[in-house]
């Protein structure tokens, strides 16, 4: 897997704006940037062309905390790598990764791709946007905290048995409980792939400690009475070091399971 260098001349505005990074009504002004586009005809329909146009707005006008192009691309690689049936998102913000990453699944012959969102607003914007995609049958746009969020999808049947894919983009120091929640529910199994973004900016120690661990680590702390989720499950991980939207460097961790040790 390979980076692909920086283009400036695509870099995002700045996401602070007035001390604010998200939620200064800037997401309702890409909302209506998108619809009130001269190509609409030509964008609906169209997963490519709705992140095109949501990469124009922030480019043009105010930066929006998405994966953006570069990550966006090494993640669709995996996608299309590893074909993930199911995949579940844990930060949805204006569905930006949910359109790019549902129509990769779509692509690559998967069913679902299940959008986890704690602000009502955003999720509602990302709901929009991935309907205009062409994708109201692949995302479901779910509201809550990851937790809440995979909790529902499960007791509901939504989520049941092993997912092929989950990525993390959401409140960072819930990356590791939301990970151990699913091993819980044993949606996490061999094949399964987690994908999590911003492990530079800001990074995140102890989600790259815990899956970088081996199962006999995970097992004594465990033991040690640590909150656990699935001790034996068995982890490969690296970091692939990439580049945010606005051109400062960050990384993903992916992070493949082969099995459980016991
Ligand atoms: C970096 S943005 C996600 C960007 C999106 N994945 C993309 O690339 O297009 C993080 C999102 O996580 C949401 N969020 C924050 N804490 C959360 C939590 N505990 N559970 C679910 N979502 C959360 C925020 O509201 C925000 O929309």
């Amino acid at each position: 897997m390979t980076t692909a260098a920086f283009d400036t001349s695509r870099a995002y505005k700045p996401w602070e704006v007035d001390g604010k990074f998200f939620g200064d009504g800037r997401e309702a002004a890409l909302l209506d940037y998108v619809y009130s586009h001269p190509d609409l005809e030509q964008i609906r329909g169209n997963p490519a062309r709705v992140c095109a146009a949501i990469d124009a707005f922030a480019q043009a006008h105010t930066g929006l905390i998405n994966i953006g192009e570069l990550k966006g691309a090494l993640v669709c690689d995996t996608i299309a790598k590893h074909r993930p049936a199911v995949m579940l998102e844990l930060g949805g913000y204006v569905g930006y990764s949910a359109i790019l990453f549902g129509s990769a699944v779509k692509q690559a012959g998967g069913a679902r791709y299940f959008s986890v969102e704690k602000n009502p607003l955003f999720a509602a914007v990302a709901a929009s946007l991935a309907d205009l995609a062409g994708l109201r049958d692949t995302v479901r746009v779910v509201v809550g905290t990851g937790a809440e969020g995979i909790q529902r999808l499960f007791d509901q049947g939504a989520l049941r048995s092993q997912i092929g894919m989950l990525f993390l983009d959401h409140h960072k120091p819930s990356y590791t409980a939301d990970l151990k929640l699913c091993e819980r529910l044993g949606l996490i199994g061999a094949g399964t792939v987690m994908v999590a973004d911003n492990m530079i900016l800001p990074g995140n120690p102890p989600y790259a400690a815990y899956v970088r661990a081996s199962a006999a680590e995970k097992q004594a702390q465990a033991a040690r009475g640590e909150d656990a989720g699935n001790p034996n499950l068995q982890y490969t991980s690296r970091s692939v070091v990439s580049y945010e939207p606005s051109g400062q460097q960050d990384a993903l961790e992916i992070t493949e399971c082969s099995g459980s040790a016991a």
